[in-house]
């Protein structure tokens, strides 16, 4: 294809000139094949991109097309029932609630309900009133002595670093309006995280907001932060569903001046969490560092959050809580379908155990131990609407969080954009032109609505089940495809009988 270009290239060149002296047409055309045909000579002679210097000028449309085709997929190819990792539909859904508009769909469902992947929900003849109180639930195990009245839906971890100041500010805004908390990320509690919000401090493995010179766990700065009347929570981050067994990654085109400092690293750099902790390294450890933090933060509830992965060091875990009769007052449980700002692909693809088995598993090894009542179960795994918020309770949690679907409420258009600072809306960029575009005053009520709305539908889909509370919520009230398109009389298989809290 060179040679071609060339001749073609020089040909037309000759041309243009010569149709420019003979009858006046402009020159610029000479002056734009000329550039085209230096440009050309400059990819054939490098040796970085293989298609340019088979395609001098050619080979720029495939990497234009690379560039906007998430755009294509989007706009012109995504049907409404499909689009990854949340459907148009599911997207739609969240917009609606957070700009507090009707949710409702026309015309019926989109979803093919004939298929063994069905899961819905058995809703009695006899429903009850809809309740308009907004449910919560007490967060404090025996060894807590400040207990936090919780929302049954929260704003999952997100950093700012990850996520851009304004976002930050209009998260903690609309959890203070709406009485539900925000989780601060590893990336450290800052005073965009102070907005009046109650307050779930993550500590990562980079302990950022409370390390030393080392790098290492600082008990003293710690102490200072975890008292602040915000902080109601402390969450250890162990791992997190997109990239467990990974460290946090910030890419250095988001590590500006400010975060840099806030975290007490070098700016302008990658900033890679480790991927364990430098404070314990074995299950004794883990509960020794609970009673730690909970001594220093003066009785606030202190728990873990992580991605299943090996179940034998997960019943270690629960076994040395006995053993040392202390107890996490929660233990967070993200599903590997979880999102993040930036993992490897081989993490987000296939490593860890999704939501539903995973928190199948975590409460039934609580129940066995027989210490399910002295630790709450929070989960989150694409928590988006009442239906998601019904089924992880039946399956054990007893309350849950959502990252992504606040980030709808903030206008997230799902650009796939957050690991590169190109954000287009300015939540998960530090892009300050980009950044400039959310606006906290109007998006802080929109987060507001997403969390009111979707908690009064899931308040809806109780009272259609005939419950009056979600204490009496279990696996029997949904009803999956593969029952009755494979026409089996069981409902429900016998290995999930036993998984019911009560
Ligand atoms: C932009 C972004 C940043 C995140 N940062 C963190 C973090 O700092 N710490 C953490 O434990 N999880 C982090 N997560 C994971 C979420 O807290 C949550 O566990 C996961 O996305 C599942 O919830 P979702 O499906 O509602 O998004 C992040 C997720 C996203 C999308």
């Amino acid at each position: 294809m060179r040679k071609e270009f060339f001749i073609i290239g020089a040909g037309l060149f000759i041309l243009s000139l010569l149709a420019h002296f003979l009858f006046k047409t402009s020159l610029l055309i000479a002056i734009f094949i000329f550039i085209l045909l230096i440009i050309g000579i400059f990819n054939s002679l490098q040796h970085k991109h293989a298609i340019l210097r088979n395609f001098p000028v050619l080979g720029y449309f495939r990497y234009a097309f690379e560039e906007i085709a998430p755009e294509i997929q989007q706009y012109f190819i995504e049907r409404t029932t499909d689009g990854k990792p949340f459907s148009r539909n599911e997207r739609s859904l969240a917009y609606q609630r957070a700009k507090n508009l009707s949710s409702t769909t026309p015309f019926g469902t989109q979803l093919d309900i004939n298929t063994s992947s069905y899961e819905g929900l058995k809703h009695s003849i006899f429903p009850a009133h809809v309740n308009e109180e907004l449910p919560r639930i007490i967060i404090g195990g025996p060894d807590c002595s400040q207990p936090y009245s919780a929302s049954l839906l929260n704003i999952s971890a997100m950093s700012f670093g990850s996520l851009s100041v304004n976002a930050i500010m209009a998260l903690n805004k609309g959890a203070q309006k709406g009485n539900f908390y925000h989780n601060t990320g590893e990336g450290g509690l800052t005073a965009y995280h102070l907005q009046g919000g109650d307050i779930c401090w993550q500590i990562g493995t980079g302990y950022f907001g409370c390390r030393n010179d080392e790098g290492n766990f600082d008990a003293e700065k710690f102490k200072e932060k975890a008292n602040l009347p915000s902080v109601k929570l402390i969450e250890i981050k162990l791992s997190q569903g997109a990239k467990p067994g990974h460290g946090g990654v910030l890419p250095a085109s988001k590590n500006t001046e400010e975060i840099a400092k806030i975290r007490g690293v070098k700016p302008h750099i990658a900033i890679l969490s480790p991927p364990c902790h430098t404070a314990f390294n074995s299950p004794k450890g883990l509960v020794e560092f609970i009673a730690q933090l909970r001594k220093l933060a003066n009785g606030k509830p202190i728990g873990f959050k992580l991605c299943i992965g090996q179940t034998n060091e997960f019943e270690a875990i629960c076994q040395e809580m006995i053993d040392q009769n202390c107890f996490p007052d929660f233990i967070t449980v993200d599903g590997a379908e979880g999102g993040t700002g930036a993992a490897p692909l081989e993490f987000a693809d296939g490593v860890g155990m999704p939501l539903e088995p995973a928190l199948i598993f975590v409460n039934k090894t609580l129940i066995r131990l027989n210490i399910r009542e002295k630790v709450r179960i929070i989960c989150s795994g694409k928590i988006i609407s009442g239906h998601a918020i019904l089924k992880a309770i039946a399956l054990g949690a007893d309350l849950c969080n959502s990252a992504r679907g606040f980030m709808f409420s903030l206008g997230c258009i799902q650009a796939l954009r957050c690991n590169t600072n190109n954000c287009p809306v300015g939540v998960a960029t530090q892009d300050k032109m980009l950044i400039k575009g959310l606006s906290v005053s109007d998006k802080f009520e929109r987060v507001y609505h997403f969390h009111k709305n979707t908690l009064y539908a899931a308040n809806e889909l109780l009272a259609a089940a005939g419950k009056t509370s979600y204490e009496d919520v279990d696996v029997s009230i949904f009803m999956r495809g593969d029952e009755f398109t494979h026409l089996s009389d069981l409902y429900f298989p016998d290995n999930l009988s036993n998984v019911t809290k009560h």
